[in-house]
């Protein structure tokens, strides 16, 4: 586990992120800690940072992609619970959902907002039976996986046949210009807007992380071809804006 940096991540291995840590295991806790830290403060800055696009974007991709009433949803890292939320929602009283994230701050918010099971646990290691839910989601953690095979395996053995993962995740934009835009947008105005309020300064370094991660993140085609590797078909990836992608597959 104590391999130099992030390999089978969906991290590549830049020198930006050595300042954060200098192998899985200091990934791990750092990641962990800053998200403990920043959980009271994370729904507010993701308001006003707009980088998850807010809670609108949630519920209308899970919606469209096929998430219905009655169904079992898994939410993976659902850190304060903004996409749990929104499939609780959409399952409505005859469906069940389970939120799993490392962070017990982050669940700690989440259990204020919406009454479901919560976990503490990794995405490479789900600690539910085969085969229990119709539809798994994940929004913008991609980031912070340490092993994509691991957890698109675990994904996949959680799903019932015919059920359907959706990863949501901001990615580096293809032309120069929109590269240009969210690099001011992460450097120069997010920082402005965390320094606004003393309530958001904790989730200053949390946002540095994002503008780094976004910079260092693999290639979209690599997620999709380690979703196809894991077993995945009808593997796909849209996006918007440039920057906003949604990641699927289905369980044959
Ligand atoms: C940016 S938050 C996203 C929360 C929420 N899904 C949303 O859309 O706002 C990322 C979350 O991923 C969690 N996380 C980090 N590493 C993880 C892993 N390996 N498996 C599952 N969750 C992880 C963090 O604890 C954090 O709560």
């Amino acid at each position: 586990m104590n391999t130099p940096l992030v390999r089978t991540g969906a991290l590549k291995a830049d020198p930006r992120l050595t300042a954060y840590f200098a192998n899985e295991v200091e990934r791990r806790a750092m990641t962990q800690a800053m998200f403990d830290q920043a959980a009271p403060g994370y729904d507010n800055a993701e308001s006003l940072t707009a980088l998850g696009s807010g809670a609108w974007y949630r519920r209308e991709v899970l919606r469209h992609n096929g998430l219905q009433a009655g169904m079992s949803l898994l939410d993976v890292a659902a850190g304060t619970g903004l996409v749990t939320v929104a499939g609780h929602a959409l399952v409505g009283p005859q469906g069940k959902v389970w939120a799993l994230d490392p962070s017990p701050g982050m669940l700690a918010e989440l259990r204020k907002k919406v009454a479901v099971k919560t976990i503490e646990g990794y995405a490479e290691s789900i600690p539910l039976p085969d085969g229990l839910v119709d539809f798994v989601s994940m929004g913008y953690a991609l980031r912070h996986v340490g092993d994509l095979n691991l957890a698109f395996s675990e994904y996949l053995r959680v799903l019932k046949p015919g059920g359907r993962v959706c990863i949501m995740e901001i990615s580096r934009p293809r032309f120069r210009l929109a590269q240009s835009l969210l690099r001011f947008h992460i450097g120069v105005i997010v920082p402005v807007l965390a320094r606004l309020t003393r309530r958001h300064a904790d989730v200053k370094r949390l946002w540095e992380y994002y503008g780094d991660t976004i910079e260092a993140a693999i290639e979209p085609e690599l997620i999709l071809a380690a979703l196809r590797r894991a077993g995945f078909v009808d593997v796909a990836c849209s996006v918007s804006l440039g920057v906003f992608r949604e990641y699927t597959g289905r369980k044959a």
